[in-house]
């Protein structure tokens, strides 16, 4: 390559020398052949970096025939086609005579035979109106084909509506001699040499220039998604309250874990299949702790701890089956159950706080603003006699801390919580209040069959990770932020996530 590209610049000296001036690197031939105009920059560059020569670069257009272009130009356009494979007469031939023939063109063919009126109907026939054709969309292909150009601009735009032609934009240069012209190219030296001072050569050596506007290698790198960056701050707010992170790296779970340890009832409509995904092999778990399995049944049937229950046959075969998490209040359910047993083994209970932020689950029919997957953001506290006052006054923490300040709270159902609350925040965009969050205290039917005690008390709240991102960075389509349709541009671009006031009045 390189001793190529020294014969190549060998060439443009000569040719310069010669006459004086390369008009177009386009028409400059080399070994007989036309040259990349790549590997002609890369030639000039080096004549330039020794002042050897100057250059200008010349933009132009070129037309190429795509492929569907290029079966026209070879057999005939559609509209040809269909005029062909009528007979000449008062015959004629059926619509469906002339599908046959002349296959998936003849419908598109039709219209525009219609339209330039070489064809006409009749009765149920098509009958030929014309005695012969000139096909000028084959004739105005072939001169694209050979000449990348075409003299009537409204040609080009038509056939390029139609995906006959597109266009490339090329550039190539004009040189002239520089102030160093010479048909010699002297090597030069890239560096000064413990020879070179010794033996005094350096003197006399020409050494190549620096090239201070060369652009230096894009570093290479990983990129953090939106996702990340926004959940990398929800962390720091947790850690902030003093929270501690659950390990959420499970997305398979049990239907015991993820509903029946939360008493969400084996008839729950969230756990059809229409809201959740079950695993198929394999597709049911046996691995239990037997004597809370047997608390929570037991809790379900007949209820305790104040409940009455949900007065069911409890089944087994239900709680085995394995699902993807559905939510990350499993997570919050393993860990509860721990902080149970860790009492158990030290005879006391010590209050704890823990968030989550990872992924989770739904069979949903997808929209701009759902996905089968998302993410949640949840947070417990575990402590002594916590009540209402202590989740609304935590939540107003989190969610200023979040710079959402303006907070409303409404009553709300979950089978795991009572009491329960949606979390609202002001819109000012929008002028109405959004739904941001769930919350609400744990029932003593979830936390006493683990064996916490009846006055520990559980506050938590959960929220999509989605929703505050696609605010952040306006994204309007979840499908954009997501999946498969993610731009991985977006990702490189983006910048870094701050959650500062501002957001609050946005959300
Ligand atoms: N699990 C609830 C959800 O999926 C969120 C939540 C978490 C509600 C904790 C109450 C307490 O929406």
């Amino acid at each position: 390559m390189a001793a190529n590209n020294e014969a190549l610049q060998l060439e443009i000296l000569n040719f310069l020398d010669k006459n004086g001036k390369i008009e177009d690197s386009m028409n400059f031939k080399f070994e007989g052949k036309n040259v990349d105009q790549l590997v002609f920059l890369g030639a000039l560059n080096s004549l330039t970096s020794k002042d050897m020569v100057v250059y200008k670069q010349i933009e132009n257009e070129k037309w190429n025939v795509t492929a569907e272009g290029n079966e026209i130009a070879e057999t005939g356009s559609h509209e040809a086609k269909v005029f062909n494979a009528i007979p000449a007469g008062d015959e004629g031939i059926t619509i469906a005579d002339l599908t046959a023939k002349v296959g998936p063109a003849a419908k598109i063919g039709q219209g525009k035979a219609f339209k330039n009126k070489w064809i006409s109907k009749k009765g149920d026939r098509l009958v030929r109106n014309v005695a012969s054709i000139q096909d000028k969309t084959q004739e105005d292909l072939k001169i694209i084909k050979e000449t990348n150009n075409h003299s009537d601009a409204n040609t080009l735009k038509d056939l390029k509506k139609r995906k006959l032609i597109d266009r490339q934009k090329i550039t190539s240069y004009s040189v002239e001699k520089g102030e160093k012209f010479s048909t010699t190219i002297v090597k030069q030296a890239t560096d000064i040499t413990y020879e070179m001072l010794q033996n005094g050569s350096w003197k006399d050596v020409s050494f190549k220039k620096y090239n201070f506007d060369a652009e230096g290698i894009q570093p290479k790198g990983g990129y953090l998604h939106p996702l990340m960056k926004v959940r990398e701050e929800f962390r720091q707010i947790f850690f902030q309250m003093g929270f501690s992170e659950m390990p959420t790296n499970k997305f398979v779970e049990s239907s015991f874990w993820n509903f029946d340890a939360l008493f969400q009832p084996q008839q729950h409509p969230a756990r059809d299949l229409q809201d959740t995904f079950f695993l198929k092999d394999p597709a049911t778990t046996n691995e239990f702790p037997e004597d809370y399995l047997e608390r929570v049944r037991n809790t379900h049937e007949k209820g305790g701890y104040g409940s009455i229950g949900y007065g069911y046959n409890w089944s087994r075969e239900e709680t085995q089956k394995l699902i993807l998490r559905t939510h990350t209040t499993s997570v919050s359910s393993h860990m509860l159950y721990t902080l149970a047993q860790k009492m158990k083994e030290n005879g006391k209970f010590e209050p704890a706080k823990y968030f989550s932020i990872d992924r989770v689950f739904r069979n949903e029919t997808v929209d701009a603003t759902h996905l089968a997957e998302f993410h949640q953001v949840e947070g417990f506290i575990a402590d002594y006699d916590l009540n209402l006052g202590h989740l609304i006054g935590v939540l107003n923490d989190f969610f200023h801390r979040m710079g959402v300040d303006k907070i409303k709270f409404k009553p709300a159902y979950n089978p795991y919580t009572e009491p329960s609350m949606e979390i609202f925040s002001y819109h000012a965009g929008l002028d109405e209040w959004v739904e941001i969050g769930n919350s609400g205290m744990f029932r003593p039917e979830m936390l006493r069959p683990m064996g916490l005690p009846e006055n520990v008390r559980v506050i938590a709240w959960g929220l999509s990770l989605e929703r505050p991102t696609m605010i952040k960075y306006s994204i309007d389509n979840i499908r954009e932020l997501l999946g498969h349709k993610c731009d991985i541009e977006m990702i490189q671009n983006n910048p870094i996530c701050r959650l500062e006031k501002k957001m609050g009045r946005e959300l």
